[in-house]
């Protein structure tokens, strides 16, 4: 088998019991991405024919991420699902894709649960396989704890001999810290013959793929054993212990890539970034941020403590100070926001922008140069150029049953306190007064104030109003 017509089947239909959730292990989020999605992405680096997944538990819901997320996750090779109703073990599995394997010559087969693994990995496999002229080849790792893992047990002259499931190994075995990754190559013929004529195993009386590699050498074919060093990417995903441990590596990994071009991060323990966030050089991240989902970050920004970013393009030469909270948003360079700022859904700010203090925006156009510095909400507002929005004013956008957006033109001056009750204009260069609760529109160049006039009495009763 040449890498260029690779066929790749995923295991993906077990019930994921030790997990102790509704969600299916698949669909687990790592990095950001479901499990299931970095198998496909390490498969689709191999350029496949096509790709196989079983599925079986929470069959719709997994097939129906994967199917809505195919491009987004880059996806290309054509993919078909088997449903395998059984569930009665790996084996089960790959024999409810029988139609796969018929189609070709070789196959590769991943397990669902191993989020971590190298295309480069898969592609030498599929090389030694070709050399060896083998019938099945596993990868195996060295671990320092193979607790939960198949066994590879080998012959005194070294040869592979066979998979023993840890459920069923007895205590030498035990010892053994050669691993089976649940990663394979098989020449499908053999492969099919093997699944033939398996027996049930174990506690859970389950039929073993494990199992169909001595078999295969019994039947007069090579299996051999794949190794390689790196044994970070066998991890199996069986529990939410090992889900943060694989985590844990792959955030490392991603981490260390963004520093390799040249991004800054203080503290990389520290600093979660997905695994489809990108960010410009010299950018500098301080400890505790998240950058999540489909984040893009430009060159030369500063990120404060603390600053948590969803599905949002942030352009280059921006300050997020300590505690900005950003979902889904647009911030064009040389904009400042925070400390302490939220910038809600559809949320657009334009170039040279301040969204400061304990200030909340959403559906919110703020002009370029705009600033909103001190405690406001501004939402469903259309804001223009050069604006100057006061300590405290509020856009009143809702009146109980519907929201009105507030338009207010370029260079417009907006006093402290005030109350927009929209649907309302402003229209460029008026000032409007501390205080004012603005109900109308408000002409070009004028000044509006609306709030009612400073009464003083003193102590004679003699009263005094102030313009
Ligand atoms: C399996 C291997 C073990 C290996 C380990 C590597 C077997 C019998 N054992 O053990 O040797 O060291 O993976 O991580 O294969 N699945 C189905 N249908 C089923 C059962 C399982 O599709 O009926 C899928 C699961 O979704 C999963 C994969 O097969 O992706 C492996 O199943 P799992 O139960 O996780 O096996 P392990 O006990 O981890
Ligand atoms: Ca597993």
């Amino acid at each position: 088998m040449v890498a260029e017509n690779i066929s790749i089947l995923i295991l993906a239909a077990g019930k994921g019991t030790r997990m102790k959730s509704s969600l299916p292990k698949p669909l687990h989020a790592v990095c950001g991405l479901p499990i299931i999605a970095h198998i496909l992405r390490a498969a689709q680096g191999l350029n496949p024919v096509r790709i196989g997944v079983v599925i079986g538990h929470g069959s719709e819901k997994v097939k129906e991420t994967i199917l809505e997320n195919l491009s987004a996750w880059g996806i290309s090779a054509p993919v078909d699902f088997f449903v395998q109703t059984d569930l009665s073990g790996s084996a089960s599995a790959v024999k409810a894709a029988l139609p796969f394997l018929q189609k070709n010559k070789s196959v590769m087969v991943l397990n669902g649960d191993t989020p971590l693994l190298k295309t480069q990995t898969l592609a030498a496999m599929a090389q030694s396989f070709d050399k060896e002229q083998a019938g099945a080849l596993v990868l195996g790792v060295s671990v320092p704890d193979p607790s939960g893992y198949g066994r590879i047990v080998r012959e005194e002259n070294g040869q592979f001999k066979a998979i023993v499931e840890d459920a069923d190994a007895d205590a030498p075995t035990k010892q053994i810290k050669e691993i089976n990754s649940g990663m394979y190559v098989f020449d499908s013929a053999a492969l099919q013959i093997a699944l033939t004529q398996l027996t049930p195993q174990g506690p859970k009386h389950e039929f073993y793929l494990t199992d169909t590699l001595a078999l295969i050498k019994a039947s007069g074919k090579p299996a051999v054993v794949f190794n390689s060093t790196d044994f970070e990417q066998a991890l199996g995903v069986n529990s939410r212990v090992q889900l943060a441990q694989a985590a844990e590596i792959m955030r490392a990994r991603i981490n260390t890539a963004h520093m390799e071009n040249g991004v800054t991060l203080i503290n990389p323990q520290d600093t979660y970034i997905d695994a489809d966030v990108t960010i410009g050089a010299d950018t500098i991240i301080a400890t505790g941020c998240y950058l999540l989902g489909k984040t893009k970050i430009g060159a030369n920004c500063t990120l404060e403590g603390n600053v948590y970013i969803t599905d949002s393009q942030i352009a280059d030469n921006v300050t997020l100070k300590m505690g900005t909270y950003i979902e889904e948003s647009e911030v064009a360079e040389t904009c400042q926001i925070g400390p302490y700022a939220h910038l809600r859904p559809k949320s657009v700010l334009k170039k040279g922008a301040k969204v400061g203090n304990f200030s909340e925006t959403k559906k919110a156009v703020i002009g370029e140069g705009s600033k909103v510095n001190h405690l406001s909400y501004i939402g469903d507002t259309q804001m223009g150029a050069g604006v100057n929005v006061g300590a405290g004013t509020i856009t009143c956008n809702y009146d109980g049953k519907n929201k009105h957006q507030t338009t207010i033109g370029d260079h417009v001056f907006i006093g402290s306190n005030v109350n927009f009750v929209a649907p309302v204009v402003v229209h460029d260069n008026a000032k409007i007064g501390a205080g004012s609760t603005i109900t109308h529109e408000v002409p070009a160049e004028s000044l509006a104030i609306a709030r009612s006039r400073q009464v003083v009495l003193e102590k004679k009763g003699i009263k005094k109003e102030h313009d």
